[in-house]
């Protein structure tokens, strides 16, 4: 199959190269010529584990081509998939100007009936619109198709999860397009459910929602359990053996973040609303996450009173380990609270430095050493379960620091190391080590 596909950030780069590695022939459009010039190269844009061997590899084997031409990008091509980014819009809504400028892209490049695929998370109800759109704008009449194609791949794990995902998802109204679409992603071996194209898009949002809600609750349990003097750890075992309930996604910590589970729950309220449908258990696993963000200033401010002038070491400032990625980390609101109290931080990640000082206003020292962010200070924060921390020797805390006072946001030790330690330990929903 010859396929184009529009958007080269995150989700598009992955569909792209991994559609190439299954043997179809692979044009990725973007408008940014420097990202183009890049990729031709065989230099990845993004940061995914694999990635870049897979990049590589398909465009020596000629399958694989970049380039920020629509005319050329278009050209011949049987399916076009837009993976174009959805940002949320101020009142929470997916904003969807660059899918319609995807759209009217596609309408201006085409002169014959293709198959267009939208992978990008969007509202329901979305797949139809543009699908009007392309073809109130097409030249000499042209008629396309449109099929809802969700993508559930995790950053940092986007390569594995995409030839070992637990479902692809295609929704369209039109028979024969399914059945295409079924044999373009029959080579990943993943089971396939063909639906209505209003069901697949709710199933993105709902499963996203259903993620954060796990996430939230197993958050609200740990916050009990703190009151009630049971380990949240035990807690999650126990309830997760029960295969109704799983044992996927009970990690209590310091709240979630990232490009998807904020921006996407925040629409689905927003989606709701418009439906005059209130959707209060989104609304409160949202508000849940909010103030767990930010839970480890009260545990810092009742051990300390101040902490004006206070050295701190902030350990991990990307959503989740395995990613350079900060948007919507609990990081960016955690050190400007910090600053606000009068901390002096330094804050150490081993790949997310470089975005963190892009993105990231407060004026704080930066490192790329562990070591070197411990070095004399009073106490630090764990806001990313990185190998790096999660493995650390826990005398080093004692070696390294002025007092070893950790506030671990990701319940990265066992309580057992920790009462061999001289590190005096505060986490999420299990009992402290005074
Ligand atoms: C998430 C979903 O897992 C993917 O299925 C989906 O395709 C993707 O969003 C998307 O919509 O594009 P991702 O945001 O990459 O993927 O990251 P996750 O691994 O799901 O983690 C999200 C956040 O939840 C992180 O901040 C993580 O630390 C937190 N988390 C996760 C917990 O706090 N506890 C857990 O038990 C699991």
């Amino acid at each position: 199959m010859k396929i184009a596909v529009i958007g080269v950030g995150y989700v598009g780069l992955v569909t792209g190269v991994t559609l190439s590695d299954i043997g179809h022939v692979v044009t990725c459009i973007d408008v940014d010529p420097a990202k183009i010039v890049k990729l031709n190269q065989g230099i990845p844009t993004i940061y995914e584990p694999g990635l870049g061997a897979l990049l590589q590899k398909n465009i020596e084997v000629e399958r694989l081509y970049f380039t920020a031409d629509h005319k050329k990008g278009l050209e011949g091509a049987e399916v076009v998939y837009i993976a174009v980014g959805t940002p949320q819009r101020e009142d929470g809504a997916a904003n969807l100007d660059y899918v319609e400028q995807a759209a009217r892209d596609i309408a201006a490049n085409i002169n014959r009936g293709i198959i267009v695929v939208i992978k990008s998370t969007v509202p329901v109800g979305t797949n139809v619109h543009i699908k009007n759109l392309i073809n109130q704008n097409t030249i000499d009449g042209v008629r396309v198709q449109i099929a809802s194609n969700p993508e559930f791949l995790r950053e940092g794990s986007a390569i594995k999860d995409t030839f070992h995902g637990d479902r692809i998802v295609i929704g369209t109204e039109d028979k024969e397009t399914a059945d295409i679409l079924e044999e373009i992603n029959k080579p990943f071996n993943v089971p396939i459910l063909k639906t209505d194209i209003a069901s697949s898009e709710m199933i993105k949002y709902s499963s996203n929602a259903f993620l954060a809600t796990k996430i939230s609750f197993i958050n609200e349990i740990a916050n009990l359990c703190e009151s009630l003097g049971a380990n949240v750890e035990e807690v999650a075992r126990g309830m997760g053996l029960d295969h109704r309930i799983g044992p996927d996604f009970l990690r209590a910590g310091i709240g979630y973040g990232g490009s998807c589970f904020p921006k996407d729950t925040n629409a689905l309220v927003q989606l709701a609303g418009n439906a005059r449908h209130e959707f209060n258990l989104l609304e409160s696993v949202i508000e849940v996450n909010n103030n767990q963000q930010v839970l480890l200033i009260d545990k810092i401010m009742s051990r300390f009173g101040t902490i004006e002038n206070k050295k701190v070491a902030v350990l991990g400032l990307a959503f989740k380990p395995k990613t350079d990625d900060l948007r919507e980390s609990p990081s960016l609101v955690m050190i400007p609270r910090l600053a606000e109290l009068g901390a002096n931080i330094i804050a150490y990640d081993p790949i997310a430095v470089p975005n963190a000082r892009k993105h990231l206003s407060t004026a704080i020292e930066y490192t790329e050493s562990l070591d070197e962010a411990l070095r004399d200070t009073d106490f630090a924060v764990i806001i990313t379960d990185w190998p790096e921390v999660k493995t650390i020797d826990l005398s080093a805390f004692s070696k390294l620091m002025r007092t070893p006072v950790v506030f671990d946001g990701r319940n990265c030790y066992s309580l057992d190391a920790v009462k061999k330690s001289a590190v005096e330990y505060y986490s999420i929903g299990r009992p402290s080590h005074t």
